[in-house]
């Protein structure tokens, strides 16, 4: 494959369909991880795509490839996902592009320093982008439970990410009476076990306090500040709006009753996103092609695929995630299952009409 960096930091390589300007179908998730992450998540996907090329063994199909590992999909260093993936469809907005990381370095700005990548489009730029398959580890108990190693994705849950910082006033540990106090982290504490029970008591509703700093830091210092992020997801977007909404009225509550302030921001609402019918149909017969009935799952776990989908036909296959375990080392796969994974893909290439794709 002809392989490129684009400007983003997306590795990209393109293999040619037997004619010159065939529409394109991508294959690809995202490069990146979490901190003291496993070894899947993401890259797997990456890998499924360049080995079905190989796969193919200089065999040219009636469309293109483009074989894409995405830069910056979970969102660590900027506290906004899915920048690779947008850069790749050209759509960085001011507030993605404003973003800063905690040096204070924004988005553009590390765009502009990111001399390896290719300025504008890529050469070989795919002619006609027809569709996007990304296959990527479940990250949850579904098919390990059910027993399958496979499985296609019908929508995948959108996503609220917000930042909170609750501010008081840090004061010596040894002489400052309890009632004289406006403890950051005693709010911030108050505030978690708020998320904790709120997201309890609806059906569906998962939130998450991932990241906390108290400052100043020092164990005799009352801590004046506290920041932290907020994740929540629901399959119905109107359940996960109202859900964030009432988080964030709480540490309004809790700040105002301890005399301290909080300020927050909602660095992305992320609707939930259906994939595409007809893709799905494709995808459903390279299971039933190689044996295997496909069982339908919604996806809790944010992807790629969710943003391509707004531009494209898009689709996803999840592959058993072993424990149910993702985002730490424990994360694995099962070389079996990654077999039935590429039967399927090799497959559905083979079915694939572009022509028939919206
Ligand atoms: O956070 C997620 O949903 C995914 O791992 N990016
Ligand atoms: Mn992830
Ligand atoms: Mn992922």
């Amino acid at each position: 494959m002809k392989v490129t960096l684009d400007r983003v930091g997306n590795l990209r390589g393109y293999y040619p369909g037997e004619t010159a300007g065939a529409p394109t179908f991508v294959l690809g998730s995202h490069l990146d991880t979490v901190p003291n992450a496993g070894a899947f998540d993401g890259v797997l996907g990456v890998a499924i795509g360049i080995s079905l090329v190989q796969l193919l063994g200089g065999r040219r199909l009636p469309y293109a490839l483009e074989i894409v590992g995405f830069s910056e999909e979970e969102g660590i260093r900027f506290g906004i996902p899915f920048i690779g993936s947008l850069g790749w469809l050209g759509e960085l907005p001011a507030r993605v592009l404003e973003a800063k990381d905690k040096a204070g370095i924004s988005v553009r700005e590390t765009i502009q320093r990111f001399r390896h990548g290719v300025d504008g489009e890529a050469p070989n730029e795919p002619s006609r982008r027809a569709g996007f398959l990304e296959f990527h580890i479940e990250q949850g108990p579904v098919l390990d439970t059910l027993g399958l190693p496979v499985a296609p994705v019908t929508a995948i849950a959108g996503q609220t990410r917000a930042s909170v910082t609750f501010r008081g006033s840090a004061n010596h540990a040894g002489t400052t009476p309890m009632h004289l106090r406006k403890d950051a982290a005693a709010a911030i504490a108050e505030w978690i076990l708020a998320v904790e029970g709120i997201a309890r008591s609806v059906e569906g509703l998962v939130a998450t306090v991932g990241a906390l700093e108290v400052l100043p830091g020092a164990s005799n210092v009352i801590a004046g500040e506290c920041r932290a992020t907020l994740d929540v997801r629901h399959a119905d977007d109107s359940v996960r709006n109202m859900a964030a909404q009432k988080l964030l009225e709480r540490a309004e509550k809790i700040a105002g009753a301890r005399r301290l302030t909080v300020e927050h921001w909602t660095r992305m609402n992320q609707r939930a996103v259906p994939m595409d019918a007809c893709l799905l149909s494709t995808v459903e017969k390279a299971f039933l092609a190689v044996g295997l009935e496909p069982h339908r799952t919604v996806s809790g776990a944010g992807h790629d695929a969710m943003i391509i989908a707004e531009h494209m036909p898009a689709a996803m296959v999840f592959v058993r995630s072993p424990g149910g375990i993702s985002h730490h080392p424990a994360e694995t796969v099962l070389v079996e299952d990654i077999e039935m994974a590429l039967r399927v893909g090799l497959t559905f290439l083979d079915q694939l009409i572009v022509e028939e794709l919206r």
